[in-house]
């Protein structure tokens, strides 16, 4: 019945746990207003035939409404009232926020979505949130009024500069769903568009492990500055007291042994622990040992950063 009704009304799949209660309300509301306006129609042709015009009959006057017509009145609002009371829990449910859901900042701008999660992981275009959870959208606009609509999940949401507005969703089917913005915001609103990815909740877990975080790297940066690295080491090519870090991940090093080695994560976390291991050629032996200095996030981040650098 539900799948009927939503080919008919050419709906897309339903991907949140609150889709199939705001279709059905949805298939209500348009099933009762097509049966009251045929009804009406059927009524009309009725009473043109049986009331019509005919000289044997005589003229009737109006009298004052019966009860029939007053319970009629009041059927037909309290009929609309519960419309309203139902789309007003709705609404609530995704206004609510539930303990422990998944907190993740969605920042709109000309022309694109960010997700920010709890770990400082920042995405662009794609959100990814597990399948079956709830996951509180806290969203914010960085310029003009946006929109954050997704069909497939029945959501739209004025994104409001300087405002946070929290929508509380939860995925019931792994997928691809696209985000569109309804709200005209300049020359690329057409092209603002993103995806919230459901997955599964063990490859959400996966991916939030293993994706690349670009956050890292500006933790890297400041780590890098604290912890002194940048007192030797440039960032900007110049030659200083140790090799410069622009563009020093992936290049081919040349050793003060005669070999070479690729500047990749082992050999750049190896020379923050033990800088004697691999001596560059041409530089003197002045950097100190970082191990103990560093916990294993924030070597990751320094690193993070150096391949930032490219
Ligand atoms: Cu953003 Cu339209």
């Amino acid at each position: 019945m539900n799948q009927l009704f939503r080919h008919m009304l050419d709906l897309p799949p339903q991907a949140s746990s609150l889709a199939r209660s705001i279709d059905t309300l949805h298939y209500v509301v348009i099933g009762s207003a097509f049966f009251v306006a045929f009804a009406v129609f059927v009524l009309v042709v009725y009473f043109l035939v049986r009331f019509r015009e005919h000289p044997d009959r005589p003229r009737r006057t109006a009298k004052t409404p019966a009860t029939f017509e007053i319970g009629l009145v009041v059927f037909t609002l309290a009929v609309f009232i519960a419309f309203w009371v139902v789309g007003f829990a709705q609404y609530r449910q995704i206004r609510s926020v539930t303990p422990g859901a998944i907190r993740v900042y969605v920042v709109a701008k000309q022309w694109m979505w960010e997700a920010v999660y709890p770990d400082g992981t920042a995405v662009q275009d794609d959100i990814r949130v597990p399948v079956g959870r709830p996951v509180d959208l806290l969203l914010t606009s960085r310029d003009v009024i946006h929109s954050f609509y997704v069909p497939s999940f029945r959501l739209k949401q004025d994104v409001v500069p300087g405002r946070i507005t929290t929508l509380e969703i939860t995925a019931t089917e792994p997928g691809e769903w696209d985000i569109l913005c309804a709200e005209y915001c300049g020359t690329g609103h057409s092209r603002m568009r993103g995806r919230v990815i459901a997955l599964p909740p063990a490859e959400y877990a996966q991916w939030l492990q293993s994706h690349p975080t670009p956050d890292l790297a500006s933790t890297g940066q400041k780590l890098a500055a604290e912890k002194g690295c940048l007192r030797c080491h440039t960032v900007d090519g110049t030659p200083h007291l140790g090799p410069t870090w622009k563009g020093l991940y992936g290049r081919v090093e040349q050793l003060a042994d005669g070999s070479t080695v690729v500047a990749d994560e082992a050999y750049l976390t190896e020379s923050m622990m033990d800088p004697t291991a691999k001596m560059v050629r041409g530089f003197p032996n002045l950097m100190p040992s970082y191990l103990g200095q560093l916990a294993g996030p924030e070597a990751a981040a320094i690193v993070e950063y150096i391949r930032s650098l490219r």
